[in-house]
């Protein structure tokens, strides 16, 4: 016993002072696909080791702390290392760096970070949290890919590449939609999606909430909508609602992930499920059934009744109370029952009431023809010209054009679930076009973003949601993010290709295109 002590004595004391070895490391960062791909990549030669005696340091700041906490918990998770937290940053070789510097004049964006990776040093450096949180995901790129989430894997060698990348996003709306009123997803399903779409740096998820087959958010001055109207969904599937205790909870996940939630109530048009709720919202006083068809534009709200204005005072109040974001979305498209002049008249209204409650207006391009501010945001899906009209009245635009981005357009016509009405959409084809010069007669500067939606009337549940959506909701996210001069179909399917490994990891149910064969 004497002797095994003095043992352990003996080994100290020749540790005292010293850094233990560190293995060099050379990475090539190609060999790591970056998606989306950044601005800037600079890669170097020698490139950092995360091992047990590796620390992490965020400053005082609880923000920045937060990111090492998740950068950390991921790591430990992955690894079964745990990395010890320290707080004085200068002196820390073989050390992790989150740091919010909001003078740093070299990043121009809150969304833009440096991430700059040595042998001594990885460090991430943003001006804001979101750049922070976006170097993050970045970064989770760079390590091997069992650093995807659930498995831990203790025979891997943590190496990072050498690199140093200076990184802003395109454009400033990068969107995901999800239609939880023709089918249900469940709170569980949306905070999969989220952590799905966040870890490429999409930034807003817009939920359409309802439509005519159901209503899916509840609202306390109006339980009806829910009691009745969020019965029912296609084909006769179950229904379901969130409550406003869930939805606040599902608003709370999306902004961990930095992404904001845009809630779309659609009207006048698509609205059977409240017309089936409430009676005195039609016209003739008589409640329509439910509806669990597939047809579209053959309800509207009745613009001339006074309680028509109560209710989406009522709606639109309890949701703007539910909204940490800027907008509300009130849907406007196909409502082709209502007459032009109705419309217009009901739109008008709308936009008020929403300015009212503190909120900006978002609608499908549509809506333009009711008169709008330059505040709004229109969202072009089929016509160009309409949404020309919208963005010379100075609206911004998100592009969501059908073709392109609805990700519920099949891959192939042998593809079992999803529609065909705007053709099919093989991941190329998801890929390769130019938000810049989609709309001619628009300014890129009223350009905001891309948004890519996926409607779920042959959508039945989180696979299917995967499968459609994976991978061309990644190419969408790198066609939000990455500059033109950056982007190529042949790099980004390359990068794809190996990217499959971590989809794999993740237990994505992506679709396995001949493409990435
Ligand atoms: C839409 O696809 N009706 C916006």
């Amino acid at each position: 016993m004497k002797n095994h002590i003095s043992y352990i004595v003996i080994l100290l004391y020749l540790c005292v002072g010293c850094t233990p070895e560190k293995a060099q490391i050379s990475i090539p960062v190609a060999a790591r696909s970056l998606i989306p791909y950044p601005n800037e990549v600079i890669p170097a030669d020698q490139g950092f080791l995360i091992d047990a005696n590796t620390t992490i340091y965020a400053g005082t700041n609880l923000e920045s702390q937060a990111i090492a906490q998740q950068f950390s918990s991921r790591f430990t998770k992955a690894s079964g290392i745990t990395l010890v937290s320290v707080n004085e940053s200068k002196l820390a070789t073989n050390s992790i760096h989150f740091v919010l510097d909001s003078a740093a004049k070299e990043i121009t964006n809150d969304e833009g970070y440096l991430l700059k990776i040595t042998p001594d040093r990885m460090i991430v450096r943003a001006k804001a949290m979101p750049g922070l949180y976006m170097g993050l995901q970045t970064l989770f790129q760079l390590l091997p890919d069992e650093i995807e989430p659930d498995a831990m894997h203790t025979d891997i060698v943590w190496g990072v590449p050498g690199v140093t990348i200076n990184d802003a996003p395109q454009y400033a709306y990068r969107g995901a939609m999800l239609d939880v009123a023709r089918h249900f997803f469940s709170v569980k399903d949306v905070k999969r999606y989220i952590d799905l779409i966040a870890s490429y740096k999409i930034n807003k998820l817009h939920l359409h909430l309802t439509d005519d087959q159901g209503w899916r958010i509840e609202i306390k001055s109006w339980p009806k909508l829910t009691e009745i109207g969020g019965t029912s969904a296609v084909g006769g599937d179950q229904g379901g609602f969130y409550t406003q205790a869930e939805y606040r909870d599902i608003v709370a996940y999306a902004k961990l992930h930095h992404i904001t939630i845009i809630p779309e109530i659609d009207m006048p048009g698509h609205t059977n499920a409240a017309l089936a709720s409430y009676p005195a919202l039609n016209c003739d006083g008589i409640a329509r059934p439910l509806y669990t068809g597939m047809k579209v534009g053959f309800s509207t709200l009745c613009v001339d009744k006074e309680l028509t204005y109560k209710f989406l005072d009522d709606v639109i109040r309890e949701l703007a109370s539910l909204t940490d974001g800027d907008y509300i979305h009130l849907g406007g498209d196909e409502s082709h029952v209502t007459s032009k002049q109705d419309y217009n008249v009901f739109l008008t209204k709308a936009q008020a009431i929403v300015k009212k409650y503190g909120k900006n207006v978002m609608g499908w391009e549509d809506i333009q023809s009711a008169g709008i501010s330059d505040e709004t945001i229109i969202q072009h899906w089929t016509n160009a010209d309409i949404a020309t009209l919208g963005a010379k009245q100075g609206a911004s635009v998100v592009l969501s054009p059908a073709p392109k981005t609805y990700l519920d357009m099949k891959y192939s016509k042998d593809t079992k679930i999803g529609l065909t009405w705007a053709g099919v959409t093989p991941i190329d084809n998801a890929y390769a076009w130019n938000p810049a010069s989609l709309l001619k007669d628009v300014p890129a500067s009223q350009i905001i973003g891309i948004e890519s939606p996926l409607w779920t009337e042959t959508v039945v549940d989180m696979e299917a949601i995967e499968y459609l959506a994976f991978p061309r909701l990644i190419g969408h996210a790198e066609l939000g993010w990455t500059q033109e001069k950056n982007r190529s179909w042949e790099s980004y399917l390359k990068r794809l290709k190996s990217h499959q490994n971590r989809l794999k990891i993740r237990k994505v149910n992506y679709y396995q295109s001949p493409l990435l064969e």
